[in-house]
């Protein structure tokens, strides 16, 4: 025998493959925007406000802790429901917070990041057919969770420009087969925060009903302006049908680490763990023992929305000298601007000319729609060390 290939072998492997195909169960996805501006800001150099991470470094004490948990040997596999004492934390945290009893055996499971957190929520609720409400402009994910599981996103634009929930409209959209609604708040891309009188109608909207909710809270502690996170941990009539999914990635500026966790009912969560322990099992263990000590420090989490609002307040006076408007943001990393004043170009041309002759990333609020709605506004990040605000602000200025 040689090592030659057999060319007829070859050729019938060949036909093989070419004739394989898989059905895609997302063939209205491609690369989202947000990897196409990031790879454009960095072939261009530019200064990428597009995408949602900090640039500046994390804390010190949170990496210590991270390193001298792997030092200490906390190497292996933690329990699929994730580090008990960081589970005891939380729990810890959220009574402190919200005033809330929750059982970290059997309501808190760790997941890597709030986007896993979400997919796996979805996955464990929703059967072919099912409608879903889903608020835009919306994170991306959302609608693609829904689809994969065969379900059907029922979409209700939040009223420009306040981007306020529209509580008729979704009254009017309610079915039998609605099943679940989604919320994010703060809110990505916007900023736009839930108030009291939104928990109100949601009460008044699922009552009587079997519909679940789904609150996307990623950016839990960075609210502004003395407003409270109306989190629905804090409203035990809501939480029993609820998934609430948070991300440590996102609050402790560590976006990388890719670690978070859902808080659901004891029976829900049963459910949630079905499939979450065939898919990741168990999170990275270093980062949950570190967090564990972390999270015992109040001062750290009770100061994140200070910071990241003097973030915005510093942004915003640097953006007063540009032709840019701002539209309010009361939380999360982003605040929205308006460019009509600049340009009627569709807001996505506009953002890459403005990424290729400016040098400045932004993202286009119309991804965020799955019609294209296009109201003349961009999103910026705000997260980003004050230079970086001023370098991006200072070419912002030319426009
Ligand atoms: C609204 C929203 N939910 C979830 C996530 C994802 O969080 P994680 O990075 O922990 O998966 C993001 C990140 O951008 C977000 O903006």
């Amino acid at each position: 025998m040689n090592n030659c290939i057999n060319p007829s072998k070859f050729t019938f492997y060949f036909f093989t493959l070419s004739n394989l195909h898989i059905h895609s169960k997302l063939p209205d996805v491609g690369t989202t925007i947000f990897t196409v501006m990031s790879s454009l800001a960095s072939e261009l150099n530019a200064i990428n406000l597009g995408q949602g991470f900090p640039d500046f470094p994390m804390n010190e004490d949170l990496i210590s802790l991270v390193n001298e948990a792997m030092k200490k040997g906390f190497n292996q596999y933690v329990p699929m429901q994730g580090y008990m004492p960081l589970r005891e934390c939380i729990a810890e945290k959220i009574s402190f917070l919200y005033n809330t009893t929750i059982d970290p055996a059997e309501q808190i499971t760790i997941t890597p990041g709030g986007t896993y957190a979400i997919y796996t929520a979805l996955t464990t609720v929703l059967q072919p057919g099912d409608e879903v409400i889903i608020f835009e402009p919306a994170y991306d994910s959302y609608i693609p969770n829904v689809v994969i599981n065969k379900a059907k996103p029922v979409l209700i634009n939040l009223k420009f420009p306040e981007y306020k929930i529209d509580w008729e409209e979704v009254r009017k959209k309610i079915t039998p087969k609605t099943r679940m609604i989604m919320l994010n708040s703060p809110h990505n891309p916007t900023g736009t925060v839930l108030r009291e009188e939104d928990i109100q109608q949601l009460r008044s909207v699922v009552a009587n009903t079997d519909i679940l909710i789904l609150s996307d809270e990623v950016y839990e502690h960075l609210i502004f302006d003395n407003l409270q996170h109306q989190s629905i941990i804090r409203f035990p009539d809501l939480l029993q049908r609820s998934f609430v999914c948070f991300s440590f990635g996102k609050i402790y500026h560590c976006t990388g680490w890719k670690l978070g966790y859902c808080i659901s009912s004891p029976i829900f969560t049963k459910e949630f763990r079905k499939v979450h322990q065939f898919n990741c099992f168990s999170c990275n263990s270093p980062t949950q023992v570190g967090l564990s000590k972390f999270l015992q420090h109040k001062t750290a989490y009770l100061a994140l929305g200070k910071f990241m609002q003097e973030k915005r307040d510093y942004f915003q006076q640097l953006m007063s000298a540009t032709k840019f408007n701002a539209l309010p943001s009361y939380g999360s990393y982003f605040q929205v601007y308006d460019y009509s004043r600049i340009s009627d170009e569709s807001d996505t041309e506009f953002t890459l000319r403005i990424t290729k002759d400016f040098g400045v990333a932004s993202i286009p609020v119309s991804v965020f729609y799955k019609s294209g709605k296009d109201d003349k506004v961009v999103r910026f990040c705000f997260a980003k060390k004050n230079e970086t605000l001023e370098k991006a602000v200072e070419r912002l200025i030319k426009i």
